[in-house]
């Protein structure tokens, strides 16, 4: 269908799943085991309700902010998603241009099909990147990776650590994963039970806290821990001094029935005001089953006066981008824009600043 039809997230689902071949539909689509997770991910933003307000002036609207220091047009992010290549020849370079001309930051892969040469060179002048890594068992290689990021002009790594050992994602290991993209995964990888399998031997499950410290000691700039899933860890990567964290599950595609990052959020986020552990310049980020623009709001509301939040969207960006590639990309966001233009005017909020706890009702979420 050509993009002018695309109305909404799902749209661009349904399309890539149509188009993709099966392999990748698998690898992109699947969450694991019995993938709760990946649906309650979604499912759990409908337990929040907004309190919208009335008779504000709601004539100006804008929707940009700043997320670790960066301008971005709107409060969402691409979060880094492995493969962009496996739906679209120009892979991950299609998204950072997408991104780029939209002002949306990109999250780059460890595990992505480009090189990050590639992609910085794809980035639109002015445009924010950063870098997600995972640490390599060779200590070596994973602080070249910082270095090299560093070099390309990456604003921030973030160390991925809900993936110790990949999920049980059935879907992709019933598929055969042929290496037919360019994708260079040298020659130890098992290709033999689905893309995710193949993946695994690029991380090393030993990775602790004292990694952690020696990533931070490698470099200036910002690091963020991706995948966090309890308040008392929230905790330990503030206590670790890092800048932020992610609350993650990894899109459902780890362990099955953790929890969904928006709960998390409303839970974490009082305990870390009562403990005295927000700072500016530790930012809270989430990620996992956003699809429209209230989700977007109701994730930086909870947030509100008390800690900027920042929202990552992983497998819409990666279907419109496997649809239409750049110009899919360019499009989702300017419909999720369109969404969030709509839904603060009738929040009553003009900008990104003003949402603040008291437009959500999360009673519903967290049961207080
Ligand atoms: C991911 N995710 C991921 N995370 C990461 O840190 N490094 C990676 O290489 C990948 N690869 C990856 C591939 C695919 C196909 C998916 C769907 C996800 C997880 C990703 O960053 C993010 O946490 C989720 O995708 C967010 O959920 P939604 O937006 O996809 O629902």
């Amino acid at each position: 269908p050509p993009l002018s039809n695309m109305q909404n997230a799902y749209d661009f689902e349904q399309v890539a799943k149509n188009i993709l071949p099966k392999d990748a539909w698998a690898y992109y689509s699947c969450g694991s085991d019995d993938e709760i997770s990946m649906r309650e991910n979604h499912y759990a933003y409908q337990r929040v309700y907004f309190r919208p307000r009335i008779c504000v002036d709601v004539k100006e609207i804008d929707t940009s902010t700043t997320l670790l220091g960066s301008e971005t047009s709107v409060p969402f992010y691409v979060t880094a998603t492995a493969l962009a290549k496996l739906g679209h020849p120009e892979g991950e370079c299609s998204i950072a241009r997408g991104a780029g001309k939209e002002g949306v930051i990109q999250m780059i892969s460890t595990l992505s099909s480009m090189s990050l040469k590639e992609i910085a060179d794809a980035r639109i002048p002015g445009a924010t990147q950063w870098f997600q890594l995972y640490i390599n068992e060779d200590r070596k290689i994973a602080k070249e990776m910082v270095k090299e990021a560093e070099n390309l002009g990456m604003k921030a790594i973030f160390i991925t650590v809900d993936a110790p050992s990949l999920g049980n994602r059935e879907k992709d290991k019933r598929m055969k994963f042929v290496n037919d993209t360019d994708v260079d995964l040298g020659d130890t990888v098992d290709r033999d039970s689905g893309a995710s399998k193949a993946l695994s031997s690029f991380i090393d499950c030993s990775v602790n806290w004292k990694d952690i410290k020696q990533v931070k000691s490698w470099t200036h700039l910002p690091v963020l821990i991706k995948g966090v899933q309890t308040v008392e860890d929230v905790i330990e990567a503030y206590d670790a001094g890092c800048q932020g964290v992610v609350l993650s599950n990894h899109g459902g595609r780890q362990l099955d029935t953790s929890p969904p990052p928006i709960e998390l959020l409303a839970e974490t986020v009082p305990v870390m005001k009562k403990l005295n552990k927000l700072r500016p310049d530790f930012e809270i980020l989430i990620d996992g089953g956003v699809k429209r623009g209230t989700d977007v709001l109701k994730a930086v509301a909870i947030g509100g006066k008390d800690v900027r939040v920042g929202v990552g969207i992983g497998r819409p960006f990666l279907y419109a981008n496997s649809g239409y590639g750049e110009e899919g990309v360019r499009k989702l966001i300017q419909l999720l824009k369109d969404e969030l233009v709509m839904d603060m005017r009738l929040l009553g909020v003009t900008k990104i600043e003003d949402l603040t706890s008291r437009h959500v009702d999360t009673r519903r979420l967290i049961g207080r």
